[in-house]
């Protein structure tokens, strides 16, 4: 969050107990220098960017790494339990669009584990 909120980056993450997924949007060199400092971390093993895309807005403005722990015994059918049953075989769109609902909803839930940008 601390190297984020400096470089102009924002986004989400979401975890379970095995897998991360990491939303990450701002300056392409920032992103792709934090995205190269990611890859080399021994704790990101099985690192892999799953979709690369140019955009005109954030989607995650108000976040230097929005974060939300996923439960499993959460609905069944969400897109998010699948995707991080089976990441190497699922389309991340879905994900993203069920995590921007996370988000939205992690604003007023929970200012303890996240970190919002006062200044976007
Ligand atoms: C799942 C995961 C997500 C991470 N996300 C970020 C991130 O959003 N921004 C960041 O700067 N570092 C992130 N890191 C940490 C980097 O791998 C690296 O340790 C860090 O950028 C080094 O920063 P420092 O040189 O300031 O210590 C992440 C690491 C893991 C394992």
């Amino acid at each position: 969050m601390r190297n984020n909120e400096r470089d102009g980056i924002t986004g989400y993450l979401l975890r379970d107990d095995n897998t991360y997924l990491n939303v990450v949007e701002g300056p392409t060199e920032a992103v792709e220098a934090m995205l190269r400092r990611v890859a080399k971390d021994s704790r990101a093993f099985d690192f892999q960017i799953l979709s690369l895309t140019p955009t005109q807005e954030r989607q995650y403005p108000a976040w230097s790494m929005g974060y939300h722990e996923h439960s499993h015994s959460q609905v069944k059918a969400c897109p998010i339990n699948t995707f991080l049953a089976t990441p190497a075989t699922q389309s991340v769109e879905p994900v993203l669009a069920a995590m921007q609902m996370l988000g939205l909803r992690q604003i007023s839930n929970d200012r303890r584990t996240s970190q919002r940008v006062t200044n976007p």
